[in-house]
């Protein structure tokens, strides 16, 4: 059995781009597996394929194999060795395991929380090899849990269920990141339960000093905590009071003071502006406001919105830490968005660190869906 493409489906894994739609599929098997990808007579590629699904097709190797499990499987164990070190070091901390298309599992994410693995599986193909991928997380934690009720499985097919792999999952664990400890809720969290892409991004915040900090978008308190340290005084936003709940669970546990609001960031940015109020720093981190390419422009005016008003809150000389986590909004596009909140703002923007994922979380310059996480750190001047 294989799968037959045209070639423009060639064309994209030629370049090594992992996926092709189904618009460029000619023919393939009725059910769903892993399957060789073949123009005409040539063999392109090794394949996840779902005949249920616009995305049909997403290579995981671009050479033949005697067995495509043991190949992908083979991809699982590569990607958990490159982590080895960083495990090794920060035995208590949160690590991303397995990166989906970045580590060729596609649709695959394992994410590490202080000895414990949450595996979230958005490919058809991956869900009869949920057995193998915990046999191959066994040597390196304590339990394997699957999160596997992220709504991108329903366009899959797939049904949405929380349950555990292998061995006993806490109902929370505590994980350390820089100078600080935070909760995850392994299985209620957002996600996987934390936002690892960030963490560089958040222990960046611990050499920061000033008066007043706030952090829009702060989930948990994931830049409030660190930014504790260093501020008199930290206000975090959220609109989940779940979240800003354990947050403040999180402040107690590290002995540090942050206060919680539970509003609409755009509302409460707007009050902000109408009370006088002033900051020294300013975190934004919204959820991808562009899921899909028709929801750009509107998500563009959402993130000018955002920066525009945090902009017109900062002291002289105060620091803007801004992120984008939409791969739609493209680099090039979200500084551009900067550029257009300073010049309508009337204030000038300097750039200190331009940054973006962390090596746990590889970026293919072929597959730049890979790509999607922005972080500007800019002084506002
Ligand atoms: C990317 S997460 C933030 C992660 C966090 N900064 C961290 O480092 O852990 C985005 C957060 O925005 C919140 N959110 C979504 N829409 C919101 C809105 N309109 N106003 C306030 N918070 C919102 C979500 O509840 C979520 O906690």
């Amino acid at each position: 059995m294989r799968i037959l493409v045209n070639e423009r489906g060639a064309e994209r894994l030629l370049s090594r781009h992992l996926w092709v739609f189904a618009r460029d599929v000619v023919s393939g098997p009725e059910a769903p597996g892993l399957f060789p990808v073949y123009w005409g007579r040539r063999l392109l590629a090794l394949a996840l394929y779902n005949p249920q699904s616009a995305l049909r097709v997403r290579a995981f190797r671009f050479r033949p194999a005697e067995d495509p499990e043991k190949a992908l499987l083979e991809n699982l164990q590569r990607a958990v060795s490159r982590r080895l070190g960083a495990l090794g070091r920060e035995p208590e901390g949160g690590f991303r395991l397995a990166h989906a298309e970045g580590d060729f599992l596609p649709g695959l994410v394992v994410d590490y929380y202080a000895g414990h693995a949450v595996v979230q599986a958005t490919a058809y193909a991956w869900e009869a090899l949920l057995p193998q991928v915990a046999e191959i997380l066994k040597p390196y934690v304590k339990s394997v849990l699957a999160r596997n009720d992220a709504k991108a499985r329903e366009m899959e097919g797939l049904p949405l269920y929380v349950r555990p792999l292998w061995g006993e999952v806490p109902e929370r664990v505590t994980v350390k990141e820089g100078r600080v400890r935070y909760l995850v809720d392994l299985k209620g969290g957002q996600k996987t339960g934390a936002f690892l892409d960030q963490r560089e991004n958040r222990t960046l915040m611990e050499s920061l000093r000033g008066e007043r900090a706030l952090d829009v978008f702060s989930y948990a308190g994931g830049f409030a905590l660190h930014l504790a340290l260093g501020f008199k005084e930290v206000v975090a936003v959220d609109s989940s009071g779940e979240a800003l709940a354990w947050a403040q669970e999180n402040a107690r546990m590290n002995g540090l003071a942050i206060q919680t609001v539970e509003a609409n960031a755009f509302d409460y940015l707007r009050a902000l502006e109408k009370a006088g109020e002033r900051f020294d720093l300013v975190v934004l981190d919204p959820p991808a406001f562009a899921k899909g390419k028709k929801d750009l422009e509107r998500a563009y005016r959402a993130y000018k919105e955002v920066n525009l008003r945090a902009i017109r809150l900062l002291k002289e000389g105060g620091v803007l830490a801004t992120a984008s986590c939409s791969h739609y909004l493209t680099e090039p596009l979200f500084y551009g968005m900067l550029a257009e909140a300073a010049k309508d703002t009337h204030r000038v923007l300097r750039v200190l660190e331009r940054r973006g994922q962390p090596f746990d979380h590889p970026v293919l310059l072929n597959h730049p869906e890979t790509h999607y996480l922005k972080f500007a750190l800019l002084e506002v001047l």
